[in-house]
C-alpha cells in the first residue's frame, strides 16, 4: 500500500470519527447519508437520517412510498431534487436490482442523483471496495497537499484532483480510507487555520511546506445571486391553513407552499379579515437565488365562502402541515403562527 494511504488509514483509526449514526454495514442507509451530505453538513443531516431510515428502513419500503411522503421527509432540508431521485432510485433499485444497490461505478452512476463522488462513498463505505470521494473536504486536503491554488471548483480542476485521488487509492481497507480522508478535511485541514501539528501527512504538504495553507483552496467569485421577489398570502381560520400545491417546475415543485398575494383581489371576499401585524419581511438564500418574502396574513370565519381551485389548494390542519411537504421558509412561517 502506498505511504499516503496508509497515513491516512493509520491516523483514522485513532483519530477519526466513528460513531456518526451512517457508519453501518447497509448500502442503502450509505446511498442515503451519502445523497442528504451532498449540499447539507453533517449536524443538520443527523435528525433528517434518523428520521429517514426508521421511516424506510430499505430500499422497498421507500420504493412503495409515494413522493409526497419523502418530500416530506425531506422538508426543511433544501435541494429537493435529491428526495425526488432518491424515491426515482429506489423505484429502479426495486425494479431492476432485487431491491439493493449496485457495487460498481457504472450501474451506480447510471443511477439519478448518483455522480461520480457519491459512487466512490458507496463503494468503499459501503462494498469496502475502491473508490474516489471527492467532497469539499477531500478537495481542500488534496490541493493543500499539492500546493495548488487552482480555482476549486472550476472542472478542470476538478478532472486533475479526480485523476490524483485515483492514483492515491489504497489497496485494501476501503472504507478506514475514505472516511479518514474526509475526516481529516473535516477536523484537522480545517478551511481556517488548519491543525497542522497534528496532520498525519503535513511531510507531504506543499502548502505547509511554503506556509500558503490558508490560502487555498481558491474558489472562483461566485456569481452575484439573483434577486427574486416572493409575497405570499396566509389565510387561516382558528385550526387550518390554505395552502397551495406549487405546479411549476424549478424550485421547489410538488412542494406546498403558500398561496401567492395575487390570489386575492381576484376574490369577492366578506369575510376575510386581515391581521394588523403582519409578519416581518425576511430573506431566504438558495445556492442561486436570493428570496426577499413578505407576507400578509388574514383570518377568515367561514372558510367555505372562498372559492379555491381544489386541484390546487387545500385546507390544512395547522398541526397536520408539519408531516406535509413543505420548503424552510414556508415551515418557519407555519411553525409562528
Ligand atoms: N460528507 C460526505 N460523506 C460523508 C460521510 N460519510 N461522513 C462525513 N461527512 C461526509
Amino acid at each position: 500500500m502506498n505511504n499516503f494511504s496508509q497515513k491516512i488509514i493509520s491516523w483514522y483509526e485513532v483519530s477519526g470519527r466513528k460513531n456518526l449514526p451512517w457508519q453501518v454495514e447497509d448500502p442503502y442507509k450509505i446511498w442515503i447519508s451519502e445523497i442528504m451530505l451532498q449540499q447539507t453538513q453533517v449536524k443538520t443531516v443527523m435528525p433528517y437520517f434518523e428520521n429517514f431510515t426508521s421511516k424506510y428502513p430499505n430500499i422497498e419500503s421507500l420504493a412503495k412510498t409515494s413522493l409526497d411522503d419523502v418530500l416530506s421527509l425531506w422538508s426543511g432540508l433544501g435541494y429537493y431534487s435529491r428526495a425526488k431521485n432518491i424515491h426515482k432510485t429506489a423505484v429502479i433499485l426495486e425494479k431492476d436490482f432485487n431491491c439493493s444497490l449496485p457495487d460498481t461505478l457504472e450501474d451506480l452512476m447510471m443511477l439519478p442523483g448518483i455522480g461520480f463522488s457519491t459512487a466512490g462513498a458507496i463503494l468503499s463505505l459501503g462494498f469496502k471496495k475502491p473508490g474516489v470521494i471527492l467532497d469539499g473536504n477531500v478537495k481542500r486536503v488534496l490541493l493543500r497537499m499539492l500546493g495548488n491554488k487552482s480555482p476549486m471548483n472550476h472542472y478542470k480542476t476538478e478532472k486533475s484532483l479526480k485523476e490524483f485521488a485515483k492514483i492515491l487509492l489504497p489497496s485494501a481497507k476501503h472504507k478506514q480510507y475514505s472516511q479518514g480522508l474526509m475526516d481529516l478535511g473535516a477536523t484537522i485541514c480545517r478551511p481556517k487555520n488548519p491543525e497542522c501539528k497534528m496532520c498525519p501527512i503535513v511531510a507531504c504538504c506543499s502548502a505547509k511546506e511554503k506556509n500558503i495553507q490558508n490560502e487555498i483552496p481558491v474558489k472562483l467569485n461566485k456569481i452575484e445571486k439573483k434577486e427574486k421577489i416572493i409575497e405570499w398570502v396566509l389565510i387561516k381560520t382558528k385550526t387550518k391553513v390554505l395552502l397551495k400545491r406549487n405546479k411549476e417546475s424549478g424550485i421547489w415543485q410538488n412542494l406546498w407552499l403558500l398561496p401567492d398575494k395575487a390570489f386575492l383581489p381576484l376574490k369577492k371576499i366578506t369575510n376575510l379579515d386581515p391581521i394588523e401585524e403582519d409578519f416581518p419581511n425576511f430573506v431566504h438564500q438558495l445556492s442561486h437565488k436570493k428570496l426577499l418574502i413578505s407576507l400578509k396574513i388574514y383570518t377568515i370565519k367561514n372558510k367555505d365562502r372562498l372559492p379555491i381551485n381544489r386541484s390546487l389548494y387545500n385546507w390544512v390542519n395547522i398541526s397536520d402541515s408539519v408531516n406535509m411537504g413543505v420548503p424552510k421558509p414556508v415551515r418557519e412561517i407555519l411553525n409562528k403562527i
